[in-house]
């Protein structure tokens, strides 16, 4: 059987366009081999390359990932700082794959705290692939939902509405990601059941894929899995047929 025969087989309105995921666990998994957090970081890093070439193959369109919560600051310094570096060599590393393979980069979350070398990065990234639409990767850093929601309000403030003037898609415009779909399928690795303020407003309607796997060790066929279930539910959107 070739790679991803059962969901290429599937109607495409039945294969997620895009694809949430909290990647939990790294820090159990690398507790349980024996290494550093850092080792465990440093593999998860290294599964969303290989999460997102699978996503590419089975006709997904869009990925996001949460790399950075907002509540992430509180770990420990040396962990803080070994995450910044992995996300930088990431973008740095994957740039030119990224364009070669028609990948739009995005980063949301309230970029203007972070450093300013990796706000720089990010921008040269994201103006580099500005224009690609084969595929879109989304990182959440210095990410959280309850922050982007704060953010949208003050720059619908900043306008000087009319009460009247705010409607579901004057804030949803205002969020990191105006530019992007609602996920279909929010998939959280780690065993924990929550959503940990990732994406509140949009995932309204998603379809949520829980797993007890730690992130390094979700593996392609754990994904297949994931969108062979997603694929045999019914979305409604609240309404009935
Ligand atoms: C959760 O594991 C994971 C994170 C807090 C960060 C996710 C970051 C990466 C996968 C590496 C950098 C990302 C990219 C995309 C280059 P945890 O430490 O909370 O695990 P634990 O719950 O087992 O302790």
């Amino acid at each position: 059987m070739s790679k991803f025969e059962k969901v290429l087989a599937l109607p495409p309105e039945r294969i997620p366009q895009h694809i949430a995921i909290i990647l939990d666990g790294n820090g159990r998994w690398a507790k349980e081999n024996h290494l550093a957090r850092s080792q465990g970081h440093l593999a998860g890093a290294n599964n969303v390359e290989t999460i997102t070439y699978a996503c590419m193959d089975m006709g997904v369109k869009y990925l996001t990932v949460y790399a950075f919560s907002t509540e992430n600051w509180s770990r420990s310094e040396d962990e803080v700082s070994y995450l910044m570096f992995l996300l930088k060599r990431y973008l740095i590393k994957n740039k030119q794959d990224a364009i070669r393979r028609r990948t739009r980069i995005r980063v949301i979350g309230n970029v203007a705290d972070l450093k300013p070398d990796l706000q720089a990065l990010i921008r040269d990234v994201e103006d580099s692939t500005a224009d690609l639409t084969d595929f879109n990767l989304t990182f959440a850093i210095n990410y959280g939902g309850r922050d982007e929601l704060v953010r949208a309000v003050r720059g619908i403030l900043e306008e000087g509405p009319e009460p009247s003037d705010i409607t579901a898609e004057v804030l949803r415009s205002h969020l990191d990601t105006h530019d992007l779909p609602d996920p279909d399928l929010l998939i959280r690795t780690g065993g924990e059941l929550r959503i940990s303020n990732f994406l509140l407003w949009q995932l309204a309607y998603s379809e949520f894929y829980f797993l007890d796997k730690y992130w390094p060790d979700f593996t392609e066929d754990d994904l297949e899995q994931a969108v062979l279930d997603y694929a045999g539910r019914e979305r409604r959107f609240g309404g009935r047929k």
